[in-house]
């Protein structure tokens, strides 16, 4: 370890790191901006600067950039000497000629880096007396609000959204003195990462457009940890509350998860929390009020419970219905309610029937299951399926990442440290290692990919299970493989062996089993031959995982058992059903249930249908445990209350417990109970409690404050009801307070509710709640695995290879095609994202749309089945014959089982 000496005092030191990021894990304060912990030094802004001495006699020394220096031993520098500190003084000054003092009116003002890095510098004093530098400011779409006066010039937004995230359409344009960071034109900005620019930049230039809607100061947010919940991937968040509005969502470090940044949907979809849709007040229907004998207006919570005790005494059969959506302890609570044999998990057959294997595959196999930050280690890929961008946007942000492991072997061995990153970039140029992609259409990141296949799911699974036989012996031949699709799945089998972290990522999108099988193979294929493969799965929704272990039945299951048995009552949880299957097969189900309980936070389909409506708490009111595709349990924690009657779900379902008189009506006090009674009825789910800290624990005798300590106006909020400040609220669910009171040190990274450091106000902060800036959190990582890989004995290989796509005019194949602004239930409420939805359509190749007499824009009719559909035409140069593809998650499509078959007619009518 060398040994360094800062300001004539030794301290040793991690070899690897730069020295700025050294003195940052050391505790000093030192000043930057262009340096980020993930995207690493270009020693642009000059701010970093140190005094760097040759040895203990020389007392001149020079001024160096502390992000650009290497740690060797016995390197001998001054943070404090005067001249040194100087010249950040004199950074500062410089760039703050041209920026406008308009913090006040700044939304970022508060949690600026530049605010805290002038405050740190010294530099208090305006000398300059000319005009400042004024730009014109662009309309960047609906997620971000662009101020450019603002700017100070470090580069890091572009080196983000161009070198980190792939995106092509922010650029750096300079002329004359003016250096301007933006489109070309003004238009919505097309990456799918481009809020993380809200937190990469450290001024106000790019910030949350969402957020100003409802504007306050972060001081004033009252937040808590949670998790995305509109992907698989779980991606951890800081959601922040005010006046009972959901206000905004920033990144929640995870190292193994979504580590400093989010995708578009995870962060702006959260305006659903404060949509009209909303269910606020129970509902009981005529015949649910005459049943409980209830003759008032406004429904009660008493009129509720009168009715669900009469259906849950005298009631007969009563099925529940659980939800992918829903968490662990809430889909748990139905269960115990209705029996685990009257339980079913709400997922569509298809859907149930995929995640099982993947389940399956996971825990008897010897492929782990990756973690997003595996998924960015690894040196080799082929994607199976999956359009990552669309499904789950932050493993193509990894994938990007991922690509450039094989180049940096080159780039060490070149004696080029990994920090250095324009260096990197200039040495690596457009070099990539191994990416293979094979899916339907083109995808967002197929400008990565070493090949790409386009082709039928079938044919995709066949490439799968020849590129497994290239691996290994055992593993099924799959007869009729052309020679290039042969020549295709060497290659890549190849590519695979030839990796210390060969990756396959695969998922339930193209519905398809066979699919899944091959990516089993192959990856137990390499573990076979030594390697140590992982397998990445997608899932749908944010507990998908956690409900495919539960093992219920699909929602298939739910009517077959309705028709053969008769339901007098089904309890939905924040489920709706007609997303998940057909309208017609959701109709006869629930006409032939006498009662329907529906548990949600909006209405929708489903709850239209409803004899009582059961107003549920979103993730910000409510907490509990999500599984993500990983098998990762996450705790995610109430933001705020929920208002009025509005309950958690499992809250209602523990009503429903006590009013069944079941014991667990009684003895779980709190969600943290029912996790420990999941955990002790099913070995798989015994680390859930241990996601993060019990109730009961606290720091220095006190709980975590949701609000920061400089939360202002809790005097006054609740002056136009009561003149007496009303005592924080309670939770006995979690360590977290309602209060601005508590601990004000390092909690659990697991609580960790917002990121704040003497001195440090921006997220920049976050390197104060890691060992190492870029690591681990001081005091652990949030969130607990529960599937490790079996060991590789007795592997027993999937011999389903499907018969090769044939095209059939007559008879399309209909596949789903994702879109991360649009087929999303929950986001898609949110306005920002509803604006930049998709319209109904039909994509086709060009030579098949000019078969049918159709070109881009025409009008086609469809038939699936009995259902007739008419949709505009988009031309895809990338979609196989006879393929064709619909927008999955989206209204019309919306229970309709994709892939599927059916036929297609040009059209002169649109409807
Ligand atoms: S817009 Fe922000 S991130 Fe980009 S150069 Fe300016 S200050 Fe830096
Ligand atoms: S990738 Fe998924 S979990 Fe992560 S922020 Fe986006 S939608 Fe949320
Ligand atoms: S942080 Fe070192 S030059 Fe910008």
């Amino acid at each position: 370890m060398p040994t360094i000496y800062i300001d004539n005092k030794p301290y040793e030191v991690r070899e690897g790191p730069n020295l700025l990021h050294t003195c940052l894990d050391l505790g000093f304060d030192i000043p930057y901006f262009c340096w980020h912990p993930a995207m690493h030094s270009v020693g642009a802004c000059r701010l970093c600067a140190v005094k760097q001495f040759r040895d203990e006699n020389d007392s001149r020394g020079r001024i160096i950039m502390s992000c650009m220096t290497p740690v060797t031993d016995n390197l001998r520098i001054s943070i404090d000497d005067p001249e040194v500190k100087a010249f950040r003084a004199g950074i500062i000054e410089l760039l703050m000629l041209n920026h406008p003092h308009d913090c006040p009116v700044c939304d970022e003002g508060g949690e600026c880096h530049l605010q805290d890095m002038t405050l740190m510098t010294g530099h208090v004093y305006r000398r300059s007396r000319f005009k400042k530098r004024t730009y014109r400011n662009q309309n960047l779409g609906p997620f971000l609000n662009h101020e450019m006066n603002r700017c100070i010039h470090c580069y890091r937004c572009v080196r983000f959204y161009r070198d980190y995230a792939g995106g092509r359409d922010l650029e750096a344009y300079a002329s004359h003195r003016h250096v301007y960071f933006g489109r070309h034109e003004d238009g919505v900005l097309q990456n799918v990462f481009s809020g993380n620019l809200a937190e990469i930049c450290p001024t106000g230039v790019f910030t949350d457009k969402t957020f100003k809607r409802h504007f306050v100061r972060m001081w004033d947010l009252q937040t808590a940890p949670s998790v995305c919940i509109h992907c698989g991937l779980g991606c951890n968040i800081i959601p922040g509350e005010r006046d009972g509005t959901l206000r905004r969502i920033r990144n929640r470090y995870n190292e193994e998860v979504n580590g400093y940044f989010l995708c578009d949907r995870g962060r702006f979809g959260y305006e659903f929390v404060n949509h009209p849709r909303r269910t606020r007040e129970p509902f009981m229907s005529e015949k649910a009020r005459k049943t409980a004998g209830f003759i008032g207006n406004i429904v009660t919570k008493d009129a509720i419970t009168s009715y669900l005790a009469h259906l849950l005494h005298f009631g007969g059969r009563v099925i529940g219905i659980g939800s992918p959506r829903a968490s662990l302890e809430a889909n748990y609570a139905l269960r115990t309610l209705v029996g685990p044999e009257h339980f079913f998990s709400g997922m569509s057959e298809t859907e149930s029937d995929l995640i099982s294997v993947i389940t399956a595959i996971l825990r008897s196999g010897p492929a782990s299951s990756a973690s997003l930050r595996d998924v960015a280690r690894a040196d080799a890929i082929l994607v199976l399926g999956e359009d990552v961008t669309n499904t789950a946007p932050m493993m193509a942000l990894a994938l990007r990442q991922a690509v450039r492991n094989r180049c940096m072997e080159m780039v060490k061995n070149l004696g080029i440290p990994d920090w250095n990153d324009a260096f990197v970039r200039i040495v690596m140029q457009e070099e990539k290692g191994p990416l293979f992609i094979a899916t339907a259409d083109s995808t967002g990141i197929d400008d990565l990919a070493e090949r790409t296949l386009r082709a039928a799911p079938d044919d995709i699974a066949r490439l799968g299970f020849a590129v497994a036989r290239a691996i290994g012996p055992d593993a099924p031949q799959p007869s009729g493989i052309d020679d290039a699709l042969r020549s295709l799945a060497d290659t890549i089998a190849e590519a695979l062996k030839n990796a210390k972290h060969p990756l396959i990522v695969c998922g339930t999108s193209c519905g398809n089993k066979s699919l899944i099988h091959a990516a089993a193979n192959i990856a137990w294929g390499l573990c076979e031959s030594g390697k140590t493969a992982s397998i990445a799965f997608t899932m749908p929704e944010c507990n998908s995982m956690g409900l495919g272990l539960m093992e219920a039945g699909s929602i298939k299951k739910a009517f077959e058992s309705a028709a053969a048995e008769k339901a007098e009552t089904v309890i939905i949880l924040e489920n709706d059903l007609y997303r998940r299957a057909e309208k017609d097969h959701v109709d006869r189900f629930l006409d032939s249930v006498t009662n329907i309980v529906v548990i949600d936070s909006f209405t929708n389909r489903t709850t239209e249908r409803a004899d009582a409506i059961l107003p549920a708490g979103t993730f910000a009111e409510s907490s509990g445990t999500l599984v993500n595709s990983e098998g990762r349990a996450q705790h995610f924690f109430k933001v705020f209350l929920p208002e009025g009657t509005i309950e958690e779900g499992w809250q209602w379902l523990r009503g429903m417990l006590s009013i069944a008189q079941k014991p667990e009506g009684e003895s779980w006090k709190t969600v943290y109970d029912i996790a420990a009674g999941l955990a002790k009825e099913s070995d798989i789910f015994s680390p859930v409690p241990n996601a993060a800290p019990p109730p009961e624990f606290r720091e220095t005798g006190q709980k975590v404050p949701r609000q920061s300590h400089r939360f202002s106006g809790r005097t006054a909020m609740e002056a136009n009801k009561t003149m007496h400040e009303p005592p924080p609220a309670d939770d006995p669910d979690s360590p977290l307070s309602f209060s601005m009171e508590g601990y004000s040190g390092m909690p659990p990274g697991a609580l960790l509710p917002r990121y704040w450091y003497p001195a440090w106000n921006s997220v920049q902060s976050l390197s104060k709640f890691q060992i190492e800036a870029g690591g681990t959190l001081r005091n652990g990582n949030p969130g607990k695995r529960l599937i490790e890989p079996a060991g590789g004995k007795g592997i027993s290989f999937f011999d389903d290879v499907p018969d090769g796509f044939i095209p059939d005019g007559s008879k399309w194949l209909f596949v789903p095609s994702y879109h991360i602004f649009g087929s999303g239930e929950l986001s898609s409420m949110a306005p920002a994202i509803a604006g930049l939805s998709p319209k109904p359509y039909l994509a086709l190749n060009e030579d098949d749309a000019s078969r049918l007499g159709l070109k881009n824009g025409s009008n086609a009719r469809i038939m699936l089945g009995e259902k007739e559909y008419f949709l505009t035409v988009r031309t895809s140069s990338a979609l196989p014959d006879g393929v064709a593809g619909l927008p999955a998650g989206m209204p019309p499509f919306e229970g309709v089982a994709l892939p599927c078959r059916g036929s297609i007619a040009k059209s002169e009518v649109t409807r």
